[in-house]
């Protein structure tokens, strides 16, 4: 198993650039099943579990090849197979976006339950909701989603979603897409990548409006035809190097970002003292890497980002007070990390939804274990901003999410290695 080694306190100097979004990606790649002809995504990063995505894709009949720099070449239309692989889906949490494409396409899907992170009991009941409601007959069992048409076929309806769910949002979109009649997911969520698998499926042929508001509208048409289209930045990827800078201190330019993406994130980090210039798609980011304390709760997008929780988390056990961190997406997230971070001197103390933090002058060099891609993220800030080492064991975890790492931070002037057991 390989490991990072990171010796802390060097500032973070230079400019980083973000990749393409991951939990975009993981939703576009699928949604090529729905076109009939050549896809030319550009921006896609090379994280492990775009490369899981397209192993299933070209297992059930897709012709897929990388171009130089991040672009994609996927070509769907010789596509037969509606059973992917389960060995390689239980691999990721998003290969759940098949369920809705395979059904889309081929009024039928057989898909084993996805796997992932487990930070959370992370149930699929709404986008089983609105395959149902689509007229889908579903059956489930404790490893798979089998589903075909029921005894009224196949067409748009309208859902209401329980709970604001990213992944339920995208797979009703990609299910609803090429079904006859109009859909409407009411309570649909919001996040950046809902727009972005949007305007990706619209550039196909799509009829989606609404995507990025709590209304989304699907017209369902016959056939999506090729074309050619980029993923938008990394919110969370800018997010974690810019938690890096406010904790380890710096002077860092983030390029290719969406500033607006961003504010849910800098605005808390700025009332943490961390200074921001915004250009149009940059910011520069400027810290001494002593930090107030501050209060967040997570929320759905535009509300700060669960995936920010553990990161911020790290800000705060180095801040000069005592702050507040409140999780209302997923209540069991803090279990990821907070016990490895007590290991090199945080004191955090969870009740429930909630975290407080007592933030320490330093915090020391230890041996962690990464047990999600969040978590383990921010644990490689920790060892950034920490005195001494800190070795990162399990990183396949991180690795599934962050595309070139370490290159990225040594650039910037972090001592981090990736050294193979
Ligand atoms: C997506 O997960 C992201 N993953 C997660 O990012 C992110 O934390 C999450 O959205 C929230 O933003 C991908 O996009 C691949 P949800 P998803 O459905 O779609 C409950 C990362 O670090 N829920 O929005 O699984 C659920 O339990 C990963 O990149 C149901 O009850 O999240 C949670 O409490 C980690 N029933 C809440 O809704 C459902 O059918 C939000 O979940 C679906 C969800």
């Amino acid at each position: 198993m390989a490991k990072y080694v990171i010796n802390g306190k060097n500032r973070l100097e230079g400019a980083v650039t973000i990749s393409g979004a991951k939990n975009a990606a993981v939703a576009i790649l699928p949604a090529a099943l729905l076109v009939s002809g050549k896809c030319r995504v550009e921006n896609v990063p090379d994280i492990s579990d775009v490369h899981i995505l397209l192993e299933i894709l070209k297992d059930i009949g897709a012709e897929v090849s990388w171009e130089d720099n991040g672009t994609v070449i996927l070509d769907c239309t010789g596509v037969t197979g509606t059973k992917p692989d389960p060995e390689l889906v239980c691999k990721m949490r998003a290969s759940y976006y098949l369920m809705g494409a395979l059904l889309s396409r081929f009024h039928k899907a057989h898909v084993a339950l996805p796997g992932g992170c487990n930070f959370a009991s992370r149930p699929i009941d709404q986008h089983i909701k609105g395959f149902r409601a689509l007229g889908a007959r579903v059956v489930e069992t404790e490893e798979y989603v089998n589903m075909k048409p029921g005894p009224n076929g196949l067409k748009g309806a309208r859902i209401t979603l329980d709970v604001v769910s990213v992944g339920a949002t995208m797979n009703i979109i990609m299910a609803a897409c090429l079904l006859p009649g109009k859909t409407v997911i009411e309570n649909a969520a919001k996040e950046p990548h809902i727009v972005d698998l949007a305007n990706f499926l619209n550039t196909m042929g799509a009829h989606i409006s609404g995507a990025g508001t709590d209304t989304v509208k699907i017209t369902g048409v016959e056939k999506l035809t090729g074309g050619t289209y980029a993923i938008i930045p990394d919110q969370i990827e800018a997010g974690t190097y810019i938690a890096a800078v406010a904790a380890a201190g710096g002077n860092v330019l983030v390029q290719n970002v969406i500033p607006k993406h961003m504010d849910c994130i800098t605005s808390k980090l700025e009332e943490m003292g961390v200074e921001f210039i915004n250009y149009d798609d940059a910011i520069q980011v400027i810290s001494e890497g002593q930090l107030q304390p501050t209060t967040v709760k997570t929320r759905p997008y535009p509300g700060f980002p669960t995936d920010m929780q553990a990161q911020v988390c790290v800000c705060m056990s180095i801040a000069d007070g005592t702050s507040r961190l409140t999780e209302s997406v997923y209540e069991t997230r803090f279990f990821g990390y907070c016990t490895e971070l007590a290991s090199m001197g945080a004191d955090i103390l969870i009740n429930g939804k909630t975290a407080i933090i007592t933030g320490q002058s330093n915090l020391q060099g230890a041996v962690v274990r990464a047990n999600d891609l969040r978590a383990g993220a921010a644990l490689i800030i920790a060892g950034l901003a920490a005195e001494g080492t800190t070795e990162v064991e399990n990183i396949h975890y991180i690795e599934r999410g962050y595309e070139h790492l370490v290159e990225k931070l040594t650039a910037l002037g972090a001592d981090i290695r990736r050294v193979e057991d």
